[in-house]
């Protein structure tokens, strides 16, 4: 068998993200290969200068927003116009802002809940029965969500990641006995592309990197939260099952 026939895909949404970015830096690390999905051609520059090289990486333009748009990717895939994945991770993200609630206008509410929550229930929606036909135990789903549904200092992104913690135990739940692992990661500090965080005196996306990497080769990390609190947390797994 072929290199290439062997090497797995990861369907990445939200790909030129802080977290997205080390969601491909993580694929490509452990020698698989990424389906990135993008808005534009200038998101798919942005992607390829952050990684360094466009190597392993095929891009999908797509409105993650629109409740079609993972959907055509899919379609796309199934017509063998796009290479097939076996793992799918998912992290769009909106503002992160600390607008207080009372100034929080209806187009802004409405447009976080959009990118924020929508647009990953739409890429586990739409991508989740194309990896179970696969019957395969090695296929992965992977969400990042943080602790800010929780801390409410950002009310904006609070109320959205608050929005994914159901969805994601739902999910861990319906995929409890599957052959798809579902897993959330959830991020309690802040994580951003490597130069910005250098800036910032956060921590890095390569760094971040190593969670998913972890996950993706650790067969017994299945419905569960990937508590990632401390630096020690980027070297090994704490995980527990979400139900
Ligand atoms: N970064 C952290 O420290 C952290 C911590 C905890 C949880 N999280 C969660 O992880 C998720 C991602 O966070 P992040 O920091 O990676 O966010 P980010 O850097 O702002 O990235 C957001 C991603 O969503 C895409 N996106 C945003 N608006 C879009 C739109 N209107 N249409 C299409 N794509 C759009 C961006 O694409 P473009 O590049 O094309 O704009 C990008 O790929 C969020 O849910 C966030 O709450 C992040």
């Amino acid at each position: 068998m072929s290199l290439k026939a062997i090497m797995e895909t990861v369907l990445v949404v939200g790909s030129t993200g802080n977290i997205g970015v080390s969601a491909v830096t993580a694929a490509l690390r452990s020698k698989r290969n990424v389906l990135a999905v993008v808005r534009n051609q200038s998101s798919a520059d942005k992607l390829v200068k952050l990684i360094g090289s466009s190597k392993g990486i095929t891009f999908a333009e797509a409105n993650v927003l629109s409740d079609s748009g993972i959907k055509g990717v899919v379609e796309q895939v199934r017509e063998g116009k796009l290479p097939a994945f076996q793992h799918v991770f998912s992290s769009v993200g909106g503002e992160y802002t600390t607008t207080p609630l009372p100034e929080i206008t209806t187009a802004q509410l409405r447009s976080n809940f959009n990118v924020s929550f929508e647009a990953n229930f739409f890429a586990y929606r739409d991508t989740i029965g194309y990896l179970l036909e696969q019957k395969n135990p090695a296929t992965t789903w992977t969400i990042c969500t943080g602790s800010q549904g929780d801390l409410a200092t950002h009310p904006v992104p609070a109320m959205t990641q608050g929005a994914l913690f159901p969805m994601t135990t739902a999910a861990a739940r319906e995929n409890e006995s599957t052959t798809v692992r579902f897993n959330e990661i959830y991020l309690g500090y802040r994580v951003e592309i490597d130069e910005l965080a250098e800036q910032h005196g956060v921590t890095k996306s390569s760094d971040f990197a190593n969670v998913y990497e972890l996950l993706l080769a650790d067969p017994n990390v299945r419905s569960s939260r990937v508590r990632v609190d401390d630096l020690d947390d980027l070297k090994k797994l704490k995980y527990q099952k979400k139900f």
